[in-house]
């Protein structure tokens, strides 16, 4: 019989392919279940964190038994790649209960936004951080051992995996301090039907987190949800 070792990062961000691979999500919401189901799709194990109880049965539902659910840290600890999908102003928290120690090393994809809660402006989201300063930023700050990447927050949850847009793929605006961590999103993103572009380390969220505002706006003002964004180069 031929023992296969298991691949350590740097082989499974060479190798190109992440069939198998163990992805634990952090946030229960459509997010959660949308990249839930996502992964399962595409090849990947899952096991998708909510801290509610109450909500543990009807994930398991979502996720058509696919998924294993569990807490945050159980999602965390499960996961080689860690998807941040929480309310944005829970973030912070939600990675502190997760237990920082489980993410040491790991790249951590995080579509949160920092929406406010008070109500957007004919249409314009409300932000509870400064134009100068990011959430993931903070993020990067608070958990410095873990690899953030920026990923899936500037789309509807509708469009986050095998997007339809007639052939034509959206751009996904990813950025991050960690080159590898970064090389393996865009596999993943590629995976899932995306054009990547990278923006930088990650101030540049300062960039992309706002992109939610405008992504939304036209939703807001009653011309729907079903558009993404494209980046043109020539
Ligand atoms: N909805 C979209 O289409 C979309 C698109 C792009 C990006 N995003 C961003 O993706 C993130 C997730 O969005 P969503 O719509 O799926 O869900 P959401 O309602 O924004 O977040 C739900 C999750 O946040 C957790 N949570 C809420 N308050 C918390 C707190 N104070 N401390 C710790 N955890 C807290 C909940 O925990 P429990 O599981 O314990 O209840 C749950 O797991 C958001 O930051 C959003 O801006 C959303």
């Amino acid at each position: 019989m031929v023992t296969v070792a298991p691949l350590n990062r740097d082989a499974w961000a060479l190798r190109g392919d992440n069939v198998g691979r163990k992805i634990g999500i952090i946030g229960s919401g459509i997010v959660g279940e949308t990249l839930a189901n996502g992964f399962i799709k595409h090849g990947y194990q899952v096991t998708i964190g909510t801290n509610s109880s109450g909500k543990r049965e009807g994930l398991r539902a979502k996720t058509n038994g696919r998924a294993t659910v569990g807490t945050f840290e159980d999602a965390a600890k499960f996961g080689e790649v860690v998807v941040l999908a929480t309310k944005g102003s829970g973030a912070e928290a939600a990675l502190k209960l997760a237990g920082t120690a489980h993410l040491a090393g790991k790249t951590v994809i995080d579509t949160s936004n920092p929406i406010a809660d008070t109500p957007p402006v004919n249409g314009v989201l409300q932000y509870f951080t400064p134009q100068n300063e990011s959430l993931m930023e903070r993020l990067q700050k608070a958990v410095p051992d873990a690899r953030f990447v920026k990923a899936f927050s500037c789309i509807g949850n509708a469009f986050m995996v095998d997007p339809d847009f007639n052939g034509e793929k959206p751009t996904m605006f990813i950025c991050g301090n960690d080159e590898m961590a970064k090389a393996e999103v865009r596999t993943i993103l590629e995976q899932f039907g995306h054009d990547v572009a990278d923006m930088g380390t990650v101030e540049g969220a300062r960039a992309i987190e706002p992109l939610c505002i405008l992504w939304c706006i036209p939703g807001f003002r009653g011309a729907g949800w079903t558009h993404a964004f494209k980046l043109l180069r020539k």
